[in-house]
């Protein structure tokens, strides 16, 4: 089969390369999928489990991607829960060959149904960015209605999902980042944007919940904006600084097949509308990975059709 492999830590998304592999056979309780569309973090590639297995022995050439919309070509021994032709789309195993490849083999629990009036290449684009959205907010922040929310980030790909979730649960929602993004990230539904190039962060006041998917300086500002009893989310590592009376969590996304299915029900009754930037075949995928452009949304790779 047709795949992207890296094999060289220090030259990121320049040292990405399409070339034929084995195709991957299904183990216990996995399934393998027929990839139509593919989602990729560009960070993945900073991430020891991009280059080494869950006991730290090398695992190049890895296949990265590790969001995928596709459909079930084989069961593993013992799989249940999925059946050979369904649609599914999911997040995948961050210490495994992952989804920018013409097949994967993935855990069953990794995936959830794709309803066939979704298309692959919206749920490809969902995994990553709507899970790490709905655990942010729901499950490590615990946002209420009514409550403030600081998005960071909100016209990128996990940022637009944290403000359009937020907003439905009846949160008042401040939206940041470049001066660029402010009409997009209204368009999102946040209620307030603040540009963090040109605007003071501190003028919004205390807020009920921070969102920090940008670390540095504005994570370290932004913990001071966690009002008594706060939380300050963060999904870019342990945070720097923790608010004066509140919580602090640091955590990375797991697949989640009811949230999955929480988040594409959204899609389809159009309370969330997703974050697609480019859409690229695997042939073009280094080429687009490696764009100079400044890239807005998530890109996804169409592998087939
Ligand atoms: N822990 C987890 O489970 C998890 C899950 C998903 C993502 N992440 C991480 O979360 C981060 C965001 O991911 P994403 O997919 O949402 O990225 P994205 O689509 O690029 O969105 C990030 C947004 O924030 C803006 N931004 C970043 N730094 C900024 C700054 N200093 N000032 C103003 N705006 C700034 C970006 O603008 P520019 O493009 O102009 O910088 C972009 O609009 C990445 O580091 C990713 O690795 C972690």
């Amino acid at each position: 089969m047709k795949a992207i492999v890296v094999t060289d830590q220090e030259a990121g998304t320049a040292g990405m390369k399409l070339v034929e592999r084995p195709r991957p056979k299904a183990a216990i309780n996995d399934v393998v999928v027929e990839v139509h569309a593919s989602g990729f973090v560009g960070t993945e590639l900073a991430w020891p489990s991009t280059w080494t297995d869950r006991l730290d022995r090398d695992r190049t050439p890895s296949i990265p991607g590790h969001e995928l919309a596709g459909v079930v070509t084989a069961l593993g021994y013992g799989t249940t829960g999925l059946s050979i032709g369904q649609r599914v789309f999911g997040l995948t195993d961050w210490s495994r060959d992952g989804t920018l490849a013409e097949y994967t083999a993935v855990e069953a629990r990794n995936l959830a149904p794709l309803p066939g009036d979704v298309d692959f290449t919206v749920g490809a684009s969902l995994p990553i960015s709507g899970l790490t959205a709905w655990q942010g907010l729901f499950v490590h922040g615990r946002v209420q209605a009514g409550q403030s929310v600081i998005a960071h980030g909100s016209a990128g790909a996990v940022g637009s999902m944290v403000t359009q979730l937020a907003r439905e649960i009846g949160a008042h929602v401040i939206g940041t980042g470049r001066a660029a993004d402010r009409q997009a990230a209204l368009d999102f539904g946040a209620n307030e944007f603040v540009d963090l190039d040109n605007e003071a962060l501190e003028d919004v006041g205390q807020v009920d919940l921070v969102f920090d998917l940008i670390g540095g300086d504005i994570g370290k500002r932004s913990a001071s904006m966690v009002r008594s009893g706060g939380t300050l989310v963060s999904i870019v590592g342990p945070v720097e600084a923790r608010p004066a009376d509140g919580l602090a969590v640091d955590f990375v996304v797991e697949a989640d097949r009811a949230q999955l299915g929480e988040i594409v029900e959204r899609v389809r009754d159009g309370r969330l509308r997703t974050n697609i930037g480019t859409v690229a075949s695997l042939d073009e995928a280094v080429g687009a990975f490696n764009s100079k452009e400044r890239r807005t949304g998530k890109t996804i790779i169409r592998v087939r059709g």
